[in-house]
């Protein structure tokens, strides 16, 4: 591959863009993997079009006419619930006339979508039901060929429904390889899960892996986090424990950072953020947990924290809250992320509300979270703008059994990406 890079940029026109040494104990990614057009272009062709990618949960349309429209890769699509098959469908939203975006709102329920440019109208499986003037057309075409068109694969893995634009691409499951587990684990201990009505979106000025490779970054917690952590030994929470914990690449990509909980989880483990009145209602989601999957799986299920990556842009957050992250690059230096959050659907008040406090105080846009993450993305964005530097450094941890603060899962996020880009091995 031959690429360019904008002056100020490092100088780089042929790979390795991820050079790795395991002798030396070497793990490199060039920096023009986050600022070259060429690369991001090709991306989009190596990377979006052939992986699974998340549309949504099942939740979000649960009666015949539900529909979420959203961008998946960088291609606008909407997932609707069919009225005649009841199944999920997700379309390509353009219409087969001339184009235009049949569906024009992000959600809501529709018997047909009506095409606003000449009304041409599709029902929720995407036949096409109307056609204004048809006998102008005459015999000769053929409208049932003229349906919406759905895209690739869609398959559901336990609610959460991912499209591939890629027919020829691997199952879901074997896509989802050792992260099949840690999903398992969040629908077990949710139950009948929902995606809680509204949506967090916001965009970063920077390259959508930065946003990836933060994602099961241990190591940043302390020092980024600061100012949360100080927060929560203020209202009692005991961190002298430290946070312990283990980390693992979970194939094709994916990773997964699993740590004792310094924090409260509404599943199912009290601390003084919540209130004390909460605490009853805990203590019984607990010994229902245990009840439902024994002992120790319950345990993991209540203590454990887990910060899931899917390759490529998918993030599965079950910490003191759940929150579901998808990441979408619009240019090199440039991505738009969408959060939603997951839930019990049978929660009480009460507990709903505490969720959603939990959830804003560390996830939310305004949280302690994630503007700390934000800043620290576009600084590196900005960094890599100043120019005199190659080379970003991902060796951390390499000589030794990789810890849970040390940078393994973020090297094998890199190792599954240049394996798509340039078609072999790091
Ligand atoms: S473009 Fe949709 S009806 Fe013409
Ligand atoms: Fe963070």
């Amino acid at each position: 591959m031959t690429l360019t890079n904008s002056p100020s940029t490092p100088t780089r026109t042929a790979g390795p863009f991820v050079d790795e040494d395991r002798e030396q104990h070497r793990f490199r990614v060039h920096r023009s993997t986050m600022t070259s057009p060429e690369i991001f272009a090709l991306e989009r062709e190596r990377i979006f079009a052939r992986c699974w990618l998340y549309v949504g949960h099942e939740s979000e349309v649960r009666e015949a006419g539900d529909y979420v429209r959203r961008p998946v890769g960088d291609r606008q699509v909407f997932m609707v619930r069919g009225k005649k098959s009841g199944r999920i469908n997700v379309f390509h939203n353009t219409c087969t006339h001339r184009g235009a975006m049949v569906c024009r709102k992000d959600a809501g329920n529709a018997k047909v979508f009506q095409c606003f440019y000449h009304a041409w109208s599709f029902d929720s499986d995407g036949t096409l039901v109307g056609v204004p003037d048809r006998e102008a057309y005459g015999d000769g075409l053929d409208f049932s060929a003229l349906g919406l068109r759905p895209v690739a694969r869609v398959e559901n893995y336990r609610g959460f429904v991912f499209a591939c634009f890629d027919p020829d691409a691997v199952g879901l499951v074997d896509y989802l390889a050792g992260a099949k587990e840690y999903l398992d684990l969040v629908v077990d201990a949710t139950g009948d899960a929902e995606i809680i009505t509204g949506t967090n979106q916001y965009a970063i000025d920077a390259n959508w892996k930065l946003l990836a490779e933060n994602s099961v970054d241990g190591y940043h917690a302390v020092s980024t986090h600061d100012t949360y952590f100080k927060y929560l030994v203020a209202l009692g929470t005991d961190l002298s424990g430290g946070v312990n914990g283990t980390a693992k690449a979970l194939g094709n990509g994916h990773a997964v950072l699993e740590y004792a909980a310094p924090w409260g989880r509404p599943v199912a483990k009290w601390e003084p953020l919540f209130g004390s009145d909460a605490r009853a209602e805990i203590s019984r989601l607990r010994a229902d947990l245990v009840e439902r999957h024994g002992e120790a799986r319950a345990a993991r299920m209540a203590d454990t924290n887990r910060n899931l990556l899917i390759y490529p842009n998918l993030v599965v957050n079950d910490i003191m809250a759940i929150t579901v992250r998808t990441f979408m690059p619009v240019a090199p230096g440039r991505m738009e992320v969408t959060a939603w959050e997951m839930a019990p659907r049978d929660e009480l008040p009460e507990l709903r509300q505490r969720r959603l406090d939990s959830f804003l105080t560390f996830l939310g846009p305004g949280g302690f979270a994630t503007p700390d993450d934000i800043e620290a993305l576009e600084s590196c964005q900005q960094g890599f703008a100043s120019g005199g530097v190659e080379w970003n450094d991902l060796s951390r941890g390499m000589a030794r059994e990789p810890l849970a603060n040390d940078e393994e899962r973020m090297r094998a996020f890199w190792r599954r990406w240049n394996e798509q880009m340039v078609g072999s091995p790091a």
